[in-house]
């Protein structure tokens, strides 16, 4: 059983949350010591300090990767949850996770889809200008190349998006 950093990228709203937390808790990884590290939650805390140019984003994905990092050498398999949009700074987190344990998941929920869900009002918000550099909007988005899964929530159920990635996961061990 290995640790691994589960990466989900995506929009706004393309459901990453949701499924790390769905995943963590899936009975097929019940002996497998988890943790998310969800991008809302961490920019309440360890992440507060900083906003959404491209520098403090970057700043983000550096620090919840050292800390994927860190997780990883005591054992835990963590599911990272960011935006993380642009492709230079994935690959830093692939860096500094290393190779050899991170799984980048492209959540390809489309634009169309997370603006039309808005759960939390916010590109409601970007179209009207009260919110700049926003993701998709006025930010940019970079589809990963090469990711290990493309998983899209309209496409197929959640329950399908999770056996997908569990399976993925499960798949790793047998390596
Ligand atoms: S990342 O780009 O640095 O990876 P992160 O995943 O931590 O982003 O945070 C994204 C969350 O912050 C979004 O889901 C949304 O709730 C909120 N948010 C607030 N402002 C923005 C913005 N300008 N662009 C994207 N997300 C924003």
């Amino acid at each position: 059983m290995k640790a691994l950093t589960i990466w989900l990228t995506g929009l706004s709203g393309a459901g990453k949350s949701t499924l790390a937390q769905q995943a963590a808790m899936h009975p097929a990884l019940a002996n497998r010591p988890t943790a998310i590290l969800d991008g809302d939650v961490l920019r309440t805390g360890l992440c507060k300090d900083l906003g959404f140019s491209p520098e403090d984003r970057h700043e983000n994905i550096r620090r919840v990767a050292e800390v994927s990092r860190l997780m990883n050498d005591a054992g835990v398999t963590v599911f990272c949850a960011l935006i993380s949009p642009l492709r230079l700074d994935r690959a830093m987190a692939r860096d500094i996770v290393g190779p050899d344990r991170f799984l980048e998941i492209y959540m390809a929920t489309s634009l169309e889809t997370c603006e039309s869900r808005d759960p939390k009002g916010l590109y409601r918000r970007a179209r009207a200008g009260l919110i700049q550099q926003f993701t998709g909007i006025d930010a940019p988005y970079e589809v990963p190349y090469d990711p290990v899964l493309t998983l899209d929530t309209l496409g197929q159920t959640i329950d399908e998006a999770k056996h997908s990635l569990v399976t993925l996961i499960l798949a790793r061990d047998q390596r």
